[in-house]
């Protein structure tokens, strides 16, 4: 479970402002009266038979290929990528932990493919390297796409297609590509539903950013070898709390209203902290999820990240001294260490230190009027991973809709891709 300290948050004793209000958002979300939160009761009420499809692809193109490449973009990239990252080790995207519970006790075990994302930007550098590095591999291709219609991704899985064809030939397009798309419409639905592409479904009520715990993530994920069932089981366990009408129980409740009672007093800024090198996708996930639920009609709270300590040696400047607009919420991974523990001296593990520095951080950001949230997650797995998605994105429909935005639209979004389109004629 996540712990949360609100300690060096000083707005925790006026969060009985926004309790009510918080509450009838909560009950909104669950009574299904707002648009686009089939996220809400999706761990519990996912499709199981899409489920254990999922699980069945996933197995055969381990069995049978060394790389997947993943196209898409936002919302049908950064989960995916937040979650590989997160639940990897830090030099082989072939090993994984056999066990996610105990970090002592894990077997590592080579059982995943390695998962490459593209179709994320218009480099065409990257696109050119990529398609040189995958040529030589034996390789499938998840094209995601909730409209179907996004120039980054559909420039990739055009470059990508044709290397399925000239490498495995065409009837190969039917086994080496499936999509992720909308049930019913949108061009690439209709291209899969022409060339017999196998098909997962992104919820007609569950935007981009919201989509981690449908195929849009799962299936990448369980192709680089991690357990989408724990990941699920985590996600339930958090709805159950999360979900809760009860400050004194609902941490993501208390979190989503200690950011408005900041932003209020002009700390418009949050600067997410982590601690691990394999959280700052996290990071730009929850970037993501903030920045496009939560700024619009000229409102919102600025989402950063700093990845500590290495950014102490150079933000730190600005966190301790710099305009005082901002608030810092830490997430820290309590038993950040392998089974080989580090040594420091007698008396300290490495882990120990970076505890021991975030103390010190905490401490420095809060006597220089910054004020601090901390979050500890016990260790990184599966089930921690699901807890945190469902956390934030629990707290970030609460928190926007205190402020009196939509968190399930992105028309800033869209005014790019329409631009886009436009300029291409
Ligand atoms: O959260 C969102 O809605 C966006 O970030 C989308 O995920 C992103 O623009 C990609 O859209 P699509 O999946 O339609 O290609």
């Amino acid at each position: 479970m996540i712990k949360v300290n609100f300690e060096k948050a000083e707005e925790i004793n006026n969060i009985g402002k926004h309790v009510a209000g918080a509450k009838s958002h909560i009950a909104d979300l669950l009574a299904g009266k707002i648009d686009m939160t089939g996220w809400v009761d999706h761990p519990i009420k996912y499709d199981k038979e899409e489920f254990s499809r999922i699980k069945e692809v996933a197995n055969e193109i381990k069995s049978e290929a060394e790389v997947l490449v993943s196209i898409g973009i936002g919302g049908s990239y950064l989960g995916a990528k937040a979650a590989i990252e997160y639940l990897s080790d830090y030099y082989s995207h072939r090993t994984v932990r056999a066990n996610g519970n105990t970090v002592g006790a894990d077997i590592i075990r080579p059982n995943g493919v390695e998962v490459i994302f593209v179709g994320n930007g218009l480099s065409e550098k990257y696109l050119k390297e990529t398609l040189d590095y995958v040529e030589g591999k034996n390789f499938y291709v998840n094209v995601i796409s909730k409209s179907g219609g996004t120039l980054e991704p559909a420039v990739a899985f055009d470059k990508f297609k044709a290397l399925v064809e000239k490498k495995y030939g065409h009837d190969a397009l039917k086994k080496r590509i499936i999509a992720t798309t909308d049930k019913a419409k949108g061009i690439l639905k209709e291209e899969a539903d022409r060339e017999g592409y196998r098909t997962f479904v992104v919820p007609d009520d569950i935007g981009g950013r919201y989509s981690v715990l449908s195929a849009v993530g799962l299936l990448p994920i369980a192709c680089a070898g991690f357990d989408i069932d724990k990941l699920m089981k985590g996600a339930e366990e958090a709805r159950s709390i999360y979900t809760l009408l009860d400050e004194n129980k609902n941490d993501a409740m208390k979190y989503a209203i200690i950011r408005n009672l900041y932003y209020e007093n002009r700390k418009d800024i949050e600067v997410f902290a982590t601690l691990s090198p394999n959280m700052q996708y996290f990071a730009e996930w929850l970037k993501q999820l903030f920045g496009e639920s939560e700024c619009k009609g000229n409102k919102g709270i600025f989402p950063a990240s700093l990845n500590m300590t290495a950014d102490l040696h150079s933000m730190g400047q600005l966190m301790q001294d710099g305009k005082r607009n901002m608030f810092e919420t830490f997430i820290m991974i309590e038993n950040d260490y392998d089974e080989t523990r580090v040594k420091y001296n007698d008396k300290f593990f490495v882990n120990d230190l970076n505890d021991i520095a975030l103390r010190a951080t905490e401490k420095a950001h809060h006597t220089g009027n910054v004020p601090v949230i901390e979050m500890k997650v016990a260790e990184q797995n599966e089930a921690t991973l699901g807890e945190l998605f469902y956390f934030f994105e629990m707290s970030c429909a609460i928190s926007a809709l205190i402020l009196g935005v939509n968190p399930f639209n992105q028309p800033g979004v869209e005014e790019y891709k329409k631009n886009i389109k436009e300029l291409l004629k």
